[in-house]
C-alpha cells in the first residue's frame, strides 16, 4: 500500500490511541510489523505545544520512519499551523483525526463532531493539504449517526480535497464504542474513491482481519485495543494473510523479553516517577486478570520504583507461567 509517494511495508496499521501509543508502544508494534503507527491526537492549539505532554506526543526523535503525526481540531488556520509545525518537527505524514468522540474534542466541533459539518470538513482538509508538503491521511467515523451515515460523502470531499488515504472506524459517533462495529460502510467508501482505504474497528485476530479485507476489499487494516497486551498480533495477522496459518507462537520467554522491553523503553522515555505509573496499563495488559495472585499484582501497581516494578512483574509473570517458560 502507497500512501502518497511512501509506500508500506505491509497491509497492517496501529490505530492512534491517546494515552496508549505513545513512542515506547508505537515502536514496539513497528518492532512487530505494524507498517504504521501514528502518535495519539495533538490538538490544533499551538499554546499546548509548549507544555510537556504535548511536546512528549510530537516527540519523534529515534522514530521508525515513516514518522506520522495526527492532529485534531476546527479552526482550519489552526490545523494548518498545526501540520506545519508537526512537519518542521520531522512528520512523515499528517494524520487528520476526524473519529474521536471525546467531549474535549468535540465541544469545539473537532474530531468526530466535524463529520456533520461538511462544508468545514472540507474547508480543513483543502487547507491542511495545502499547508504541507507531505501526505496527508483522514481518520473517521461512518457519520454522526447511524441513521444518517455520510461517509462515502465525506470521502468524495476527502479524496477532492488531495487526501492520500482514509481510514474508517466502522462505528458512528453516538456508537461510542457500542455493539460491532460494522464495515460495509468501509466498502461502500472503498468503491467509490481511488484513493486508498484503510478498514478499522474491532480486528481482534487473524480470521477478523482476513474476514474484514474480505467484506470491504480495503487496502489496509487499522488495529488498536486488541493490540494492548498482545503487540504480536500484527505479526501473527501479517503471517497469516501471507500463507493462511499461524506463524509459530512466541515462547513465554521470548514475550517476556519483549515485555520488559517495553517497560524499560516506558521508563526511559518518562522517567522513572512518570515511567512506573504509565507502565501499568500495560502491566494489567500483558498479565490479564490473575486473580490467584491479587496481592502480587497490587503490590506491582504500588511500586514506585523502576527496577522494582521490573522484578515483581517478572516474578508474577513466571509464577502464572512456571513450567511453560520454554525457550
Ligand atoms: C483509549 C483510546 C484512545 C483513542 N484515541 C484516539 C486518538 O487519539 N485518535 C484517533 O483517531 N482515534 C483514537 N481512538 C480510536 C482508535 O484509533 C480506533 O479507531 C478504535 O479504537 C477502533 O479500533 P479497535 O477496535 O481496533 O480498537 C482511541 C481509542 C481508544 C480505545
Amino acid at each position: 500500500m502507497n500512501i502518497g509517494s511512501i509506500s508500506l511495508q505491509n497491509k497492517l496499521l496501529l490505530a492512534p490511541m491517546a494515552g496508549i501509543t505513545d513512542r515506547p508502544f508505537r515502536r514496539l508494534c513497528r518492532v512487530f510489523g505494524a507498517s504504521l503507527a501514528a502518535t495519539e491526537m495533538t490538538l490544533a492549539k499551538p499554546e499546548l505545544w509548549i507544555s510537556g505532554k504535548t511536546r512528549r506526543r510530537l516527540e519523534l526523535k529515534d522514530e521508525l520512519a515513516p514518522r506520522t503525526v495526527q492532529i485534531a481540531g476546527a479552526d482550519p488556520t489552526r490545523m494548518a499551523d498545526a501540520a506545519r509545525h508537526a512537519v518542521d518537527l520531522g512528520a512523515q505524514i499528517i494524520d487528520i483525526n476526524m473519529g474521536c468522540p471525546a467531549r474535549k474534542v468535540c465541544r469545539v466541533a473537532a474530531g468526530s463532531a466535524l463529520l456533520g459539518d461538511e462544508r468545514l470538513a472540507g474547508r480543513i482538509l483543502t487547507r491542511v493539504v495545502e499547508a504541507v508538503s507531505v501526505p496527508v491521511t483522514l481518520k473517521m467515523r461512518t457519520g454522526l449517526v447511524p441513521e444518517r451515515k455520510n461517509a462515502d460523502r465525506i470521502a468524495g470531499i476527502a479524496e477532492a480535497a488531495g487526501i492520500q488515504a482514509i481510514t474508517i472506524h466502522g462505528r458512528t459517533r453516538a456508537c461510542g464504542f457500542q455493539g460491532r462495529a460494522e464495515h460495509q460502510t468501509t466498502r461502500k467508501v472503498k468503491e467509490s474513491v481511488s484513493i486508498p482505504v484503510i478498514a478499522n474497528g474491532d480486528i481482534d485476530s487473524p480470521e477478523t482481519a482476513a474476514a474484514v479485507l474480505a467484506e470491504t476489499g480495503a487496502d489496509g487494516l487499522m488495529i488498536g485495543r486488541a493490540a494492548c497486551g498482545k503487540p504480536w498480533l500484527f505479526r501473527e495477522i501479517a503471517h497469516y494473510l501471507t500463507h493462511g496459518t499461524y506463524p509459530v507462537p512466541l515462547s513465554n520467554r521470548e514475550k517476556l523479553h519483549y515485555m520488559l522491553d517495553h517497560l524499560c523503553d516506558i521508563h526511559a522515555f518518562y522517567g522513572e516517577y512518570s515511567g512506573v505509573r504509565v507502565a501499568r496499563k500495560h502491566i494489567g495488559w500483558y498479565l490479564g486478570r490473575p486473580h490467584a495472585q491479587a496481592v502480587l499484582l497490587a503490590r506491582i501497581h504500588q511500586a514506585e520504583r523502576a527496577d522494582i516494578q521490573l522484578n515483581l512483574f517478572t516474578d508474577l509473570f513466571q509464577s502464572i507461567y512456571s513450567g511453560r517458560m520454554a525457550a
